[in-house]
């Protein structure tokens, strides 16, 4: 794909919320029950909590120490130093930072498809070439296809790891591999937004549990997933100090806000918040496997808190059907146009969605 890409590409905020149906907010009566987003359905914790309200009082003020003091929080945990951790106003803005600092005309961004394709949009926004990859028939990075894409002007490679929207891992051994066969002209950016909701995978280790001292590479995590905090918008990204003076030189002067990064620092600080979200994130995840099984529904094995569903039908069909009910569920992902995307809910928000699956009118034969 060239520059005339961007067009072709979906708009993110269109396509996912057309028209105006998500501004109810779930809670109040009436409103939606939301399951399109991969959010957190159980909300941040008491002690995430607490902080939002307590900052209100200095939400006259500007961040000044706020993002400093969560930046050194970061890299203790993660042992490294905190000039190589870049906040964002959600991981979001990493992305598009890295994209600015990384990309350009003449440059390529190498991505899967599908994948979350935000930064595919931010690249060509730059003016650099796309170049999307399907996945393999496993749903991983199809790492080889990607290398061949490797042009020779140089840009960034995007490895969401879990992928969004399908759940699933590539090894952490293919990736190093890749990382060694991967032409020096290229970033690599790892996203790893829903890292802690993996379970069980040997095959699955994070890019930061190590040392990051290779400077092409750029970690990204959020604190929109398991830690409830999608709405204070908080991101980050962890690199070499050479690569983080790139990506802060993209930066928005205060694009992290007061209540947003004590929030995050108050979660950040709960040693019980990643446990416990990961727990009951399997077990949800186990209940959906036991309801789709009794269903007879043919579904990916997910490591997120969201899982693809294969339809039999088109997509929209059943998206459609969800809205007329009222349930939100994620928007159709090409080329898996007979598969949704459901993020895990509440068990109450779980039963409402069972309760409209079984009101789907029968499939017809192909
Ligand atoms: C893979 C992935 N990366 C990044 C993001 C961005 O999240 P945020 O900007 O809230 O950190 C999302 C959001 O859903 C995502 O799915």
């Amino acid at each position: 794909m060239g520059l005339g890409a961007a067009a072709a590409l979906p708009s993110v905020a269109s396509a996912a919320w057309p028209g105006n149906w998500r501004t109810l907010q779930a809670g109040g009566a009436g409103s939606p029950t939301l399951l399109d987003s991969n959010e957190n359905a159980y909300g941040p914790s008491p002690e995430a909590y607490a902080a939002l309200e307590a900052s209100g009082a200095v939400a006259n003020r500007y961040p000044k120490h706020e993002y400093e003091n969560l930046v050194e929080a970061i890299a203790a945990k993660h042992g490294v130093k905190p000039e190589q951790v870049t906040l964002g106003c959600g991981s979001s803005e990493n992305l598009r930072m890295a994209a600015e600092a990384f990309l350009g005309p003449g440059k390529t961004l190498i991505y899967a498809t599908p994948t979350f394709e935000f930064i595919a949009h931010r690249a060509a926004d730059t003016g650099a070439q796309l170049a999307a990859v399907p996945l393999t028939k496993d749903y991983a990075h199809d790492l080889d296809a990607m290398l061949a894409r490797a042009s020779s002007g140089g840009g960034l490679v995007y490895i969401c790891n879990p992928n969004n929207p399908t759940a699933t891992l590539t090894p952490r051994k293919d990736l190093e591999a890749f990382l060694q066969k991967l032409p020096a002209s290229y970033y690599v950016l790892m996203d790893e937004a829903y890292h802690h909701f993996v379970t069980d995978a040997p095959a699955y280790t994070s890019f930061l549990d190590r040392p990051v001292d290779n400077p092409r590479l750029i970690v990204t995590r959020t604190f929109s997933k398991i830690y409830g905090l999608a709405g204070a918008r908080i991101g980050y990204s962890v690199a070499t100090l050479e690569t983080t003076r790139g990506m802060n030189a993209e930066k928005m002067q205060f694009a992290v806000n007061v209540l947003g990064a004590r929030a995050a620092l108050a979660a950040w600080n709960d040693a019980e918040a990643v446990p416990k979200g990961a727990a009951r994130n399997a077990a949800d995840r186990r209940e959906f496997y036991k309801q789709a099984k009794s269903r007879s529904l043919e579904v990916i094995e997910s490591q997120t808190n969201f899982l693809m569903v294969r339809t039999g039908r088109p997509a929209q069909e059943v998206i459609e059907h969800f809205r007329a009910n009222n349930v939100m569920i994620g928007r159709p992902f090409p080329p898996m146009l007979d598969y949704v995307r459901i993020s895990l809910g509440t068990p109450t928000d779980m039963q409402e969605f069972w309760r409209v699956w079984d009101l789907l009118p029968a499939a017809k034969p192909s």
